[in-house]
């Protein structure tokens, strides 16, 4: 298997990378910034629940992107040295979130539940910018097209 992903493998981890990202930042606003009239006073907005659904399948369908990179694409670029430092940052920015999303569907405890909520926002909102720079740099050290 080559490092240099197909076509389809390449959009799939960008459209998912997307809504992935905007279904967590959208909630984000909706939720600390939009309040709605109910009939018994301000309410939170129906659509935060369509964004934290959809960003709970997104996040299950990135799983299984990041499954399907590492048998290929990272082991291959691993053993040459290939973008080796940024690729080192798009994992551990994965393992961040989904380590801190794990937290935040199944702990209760208020304490480790806030901290979690906080570094997963950070880091979420950051990931774009790893991703960016991750594919930029990828694109860059690019010498043989078919490795
Ligand atoms: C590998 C990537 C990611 C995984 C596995 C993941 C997973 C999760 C999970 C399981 C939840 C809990 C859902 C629930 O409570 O019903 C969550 C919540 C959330 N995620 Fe993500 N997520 C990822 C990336 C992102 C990104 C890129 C953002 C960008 C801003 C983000 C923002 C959020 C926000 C704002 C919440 C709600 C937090 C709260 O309840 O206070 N996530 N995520
Ligand atoms: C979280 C896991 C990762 C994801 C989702 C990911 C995703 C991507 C994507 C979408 C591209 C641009 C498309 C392409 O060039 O085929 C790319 C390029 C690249 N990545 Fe990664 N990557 C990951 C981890 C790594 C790691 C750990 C390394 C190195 C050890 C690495 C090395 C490279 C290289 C060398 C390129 C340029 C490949 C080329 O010649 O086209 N990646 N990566």
């Amino acid at each position: 298997m080559p490092i240099k992903l197909g076509q389809i493998h390449q959009w799939y981890l960008y459209v998912v990378g997307v809504v992935l990202t905007l279904s967590g930042a959208l909630w984000l606003y909706f939720h600390y910034f939009v309040r709605i009239e109910g009939e018994f006073g301000p309410m939170h907005h129906p659509i935060e629940h369509f964004l934290i659904s959809t960003h709970g399948i997104t996040a299950a369908l990135m799983m299984i992107g990041l499954g399907s990179v590492i048998p290929g694409h990272i082991v291959r670029a691993w053993t040459m040295r290939r973008n080796l430092w940024t690729g080192i940052f798009m994992l551990l920015t994965m393992a961040v979130l989904s380590v801190s999303g794990y937290f935040l569907y199944y702990l209760g405890a208020e304490g480790i539940r806030d901290v979690s909520a906080i570094v997963h926002w950070v880091v979420g909102l950051a990931l774009p910018l790893v991703a960016w720079v991750h594919i930029q740099r990828g694109f860059k050290t690019r010498k043989l097209s078919n490795r």
